[in-house]
């Protein structure tokens, strides 16, 4: 084999009170990564195109760190070149680190003959993304990797289950170009919370899992309720009450912030919905003195897939 190209796609997390458990691949935005196998026994970057503004060395970049612990675990002693394609903006709050981390790992797996599964997969990648942000967090890696809700019952051990969305599901994704750090944001987080906001988010979670797995829209949209991350986080965000009210008052089932931010996502069932939310938020968002993107998009169903192989 000469090289072979990876799509791995953009992430939300979270979902309100998912924190660090709960996620899914969107359509369209993602990163790709080339590998090219070589000579010598080393992992090197070649190339960053795109949103390119992360860094070349091997040690610091999370495609190569990752693939750098892949090598490590199977005592791979051959090397490969990397050419890394940034689709998403790091720190957007939609899984940049965690979709090259998983092109990288999902594209030397399918080289080396799939000795990995899909969970020893996560696992590395989740070494990448503790590397960049100080915590080894799946609910970014999961999704890129696998595809669907995915959801992390444990992390030690590592048990991860995958939920299928509700047909009518859509979410709208508003994108204020600042830059929020994941590290930045998870030391502003509460080290203790109190038992009854603990009982509140539990009771939460639960109604959120099986309002996707039901397909109930209103339990989905009082589910997404967060007692402990949000009220933390929502001051990085320049106006996000604002848009939180926007999208609610147009119909939205919920919103809150996406990962560790600065991305804001709404859920709304149906497409119609999501234009009359997408229009509310920007809308709201209009008058600021920060550009921002909106989209509209829908669960993947696919994580990393191997577009090329020559
Ligand atoms: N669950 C993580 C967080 C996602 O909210 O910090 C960020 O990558």
């Amino acid at each position: 084999m000469k090289g072979i190209e990876v799509f791995a796609p953009a992430t939300v997390s979270n979902l309100g009170s998912g924190f660090d458990i709960i996620g899914f691949p969107v359509e369209d935005i993602g990163d790709v990564v080339v590998i090219k196998p070589v000579s010598q026994a080393e992992i090197r970057i070649v190339h960053l195109g795109g949103y390119g503004d992360i860094p070349r060395e091997v040690e610091k970049n999370t495609a190569s760190f990752a693939l750098g612990k892949m090598f490590q675990k199977l005592e791979v002693k051959r090397g490969v070149e990397l050419e890394i394609y940034k689709g998403i903006r790091p720190g957007s709050g939609i899984g940049s680190s965690a979709a090259s981390a998983a092109a990288a790992l999902t594209g030397a797996n399918e080289w080396l003959g799939r000795p990995l599964s899909q969970l020893q997969l996560v696992e590395l990648a989740m070494e990448s993304e503790g590397m960049v942000s100080g915590s080894r967090h799946a609910d970014n890696v999961a999704p890129a990797l696998m595809g669907g809700i995915t959801v992390v019952r444990s992390y030690n051990p590592l048990d991860i289950f995958r939920i299928e969305p509700p047909g009518q599901l859509y979410t709208v994704l508003l994108h204020p170009h600042i830059e929020v750090k994941t590290q930045t944001s998870r030391k502003i987080l509460p080290r203790q919370v109190k038992l009854e906001d603990a009982v509140r988010q539990w009771g939460n979670v639960a109604g959120l899992i099986a309002g996707l797995q039901r397909g109930d829209y209103d339990l989905i949209g009082r589910s997404m309720e967060d007692v402990i991350v949000e009220p933390a986080r929502a001051r990085l965000i320049p106006g996000y009450d604002q848009l939180k009210t926007a999208a609610v008052e147009a119909g939205a089932l919920n919103c809150s912030i996406s990962g560790s931010g600065p991305s804001v996502l709404a859920l709304c069932k149906g497409r119609e919905n999501a234009e009359k939310v997408k229009s509310a938020m920007d809308q709201a968002y209009q008058n600021r003195q920060i550009s921002f993107q909106s989209l509209i998009t829908r669960v993947n169903p696919r994580g990393a897939v191997v577009q090329r192989k020559w």
